[in-house]
């Protein structure tokens, strides 16, 4: 089959590998259908998260149920499913307490309590390195999903697959960063980053009655498409540290500060040759600066959720501002089975459209295209859909 296989070093390439076989009896094989890049991917393709040998990518993708081992009860062969980005088992202590990304029995080799930088990691993730598992991912004509009456859920005829595709990931991470923000209504929700998982933030936000709703970033066409599609008031973030956004939701909440801030950004966000050097000096990966402004514009004892990947520890994390604060932190890997299908009913009765953040419709052929105008944002591409 041809598929999407990253290399060494990180780059991408359209290649032939072998068609998926079933492993366990609980395994199915998906004939994918959609799939799309996330802003995860981008971690390993910028090589940053490092990967030794060629592995298909993608954990984001949907298809048709082309074979089913013996074990598999809920699926049969033609069903067209999502696909939860996790891969759990779903019956493990983590399982049984809705929290598939740290499946116990996913990552055999990987897995671990202590969540090192290189050993004792969480559960597994479709196309995520050997160090999450090693799974080949979806960016494929084919995949192999394990734990197949766990994770894969049937979508009904009425929904056509980009109406959908986004349950898999982005849109149940957004959503997780507003339920862990306890957001019930009448909130000041502050969102750093307006990429796909800041503005599927913003609409879940909406859905949980927030009252203000903003998105902030250091890309000018991606905050048009937040007000586009989520229509979330936005900011752009100012010099290297971005003050402007701390003194304007000062100036909007009694000089209090957000109930809630998002960080949809993570360790790599735009930086200058100031945040470089630091990195150098304290050898950390990338920067928390967002993570720092979320920690001064969230109001005390509130919520700050934490979505935007952080790979290593920081020596200057504000541990004292948590404390003096006190400021409730989350963050992790999304529960997106925690969530998926309560959302898909949103999607399903109207309640909220997620496929108008698609700026690319490419055949999975031009993947390597795709990964570069996604990383370098050219060409104003938010999100990319690829069809096998
Ligand atoms: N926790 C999870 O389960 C989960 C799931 C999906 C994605 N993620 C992570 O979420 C993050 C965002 O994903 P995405 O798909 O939206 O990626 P993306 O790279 O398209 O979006 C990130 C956005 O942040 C913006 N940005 C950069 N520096 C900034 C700053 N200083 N302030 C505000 N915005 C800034 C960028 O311009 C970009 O628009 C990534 O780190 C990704 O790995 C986590
Ligand atoms: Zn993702
Ligand atoms: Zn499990």
């Amino acid at each position: 089959m041809k598929a999407a296989v990253v290399q060494p070093g990180g780059k991408i390439k359209y290649e032939t590998v072998a068609d998926p076989i079933l492993k366990h009896s609980s395994d199915a094989i998906i004939k994918v259908t959609s799939t799309a890049i996330c802003g995860s991917d981008l971690h390993i393709y910028n090589g940053s998260l490092p990967q030794m040998r060629p592995m298909v990518m993608g954990h984001e993708f949907m298809g048709i149920v082309e074979e089913i081992g013996r074990g598999v009860k809920n699926l049969k062969i033609g069903d067209r499913v999502i696909v939860p980005f996790p891969v759990a088992c779903g019956h493990c202590f983590f399982c049984n307490h809705e929290s598939p990304g740290n499946c116990e029995n996913s990552n055999p080799e990987h897995y671990g309590p202590e969540g090192g930088l290189l050993t004792e990691k969480g559960g597994a993730l479709f196309g995520y390195t050997d160090l999450y598992g090693g799974y080949d991912g979806g960016q494929a004509e084919f995949a192999r999903v394990p734990y197949a009456d766990y994770g894969p859920r049937i979508v009904s005829e009425n929904l056509t697959d980009e109406q959908v595709l986004f349950l898999t990931d982005i849109f149940p991470t957004g959503y997780s960063a507003i339920d862990w923000g306890e957001v019930k209504g009448g909130e000041t929700v502050l969102i750093y980053g307006a990429g796909p998982v800041g503005i599927m933030a913003a609409k879940s936000a909406w859905l949980r009655g927030a009252e203000r709703v903003i998105n902030v970033d250091t890309v000018q066409y991606r905050l048009d498409m937040a007000k586009a599609a989520a229509n979330s008031e936005i900011i752009l973030w100012e010099g290297g540290n971005g003050k402007n956004v701390i003194d304007f939701i000062r100036s909007i909440t009694n000089n209090r500060g957000a109930d809630l801030c998002v960080d949809a950004v993570g360790y790599e966000p735009d930086v200058n040759l100031l945040d470089r050097a630091k990195s150098v000096i304290n050898l950390e990966m990338g920067s928390i600066k967002v993570l720092e402004a979320c920690m001064s514009a969230v109001r005390r004892n509130g919520h700050v959720s934490v979505l935007g990947v952080y790979a290593g520890n920081y020596t200057n994390f504000p541990v004292g501002q948590f404390f003096d604060k006190g400021i409730i932190l989350k963050g992790g890997q999304a529960p997106a089975h925690k969530h998926i299908d309560v959302l898909m009913k949103y999607v399903a009765e109207g309640k909220v459209k997620l496929d108008d953040i698609i700026t690319h419709r490419l055949p999975l052929s031009e993947v390597e295209h795709a990964y570069h105008i996604f990383s370098k944002k050219e060409d104003n591409c938010v999100k990319v859909v690829l069809k096998p």
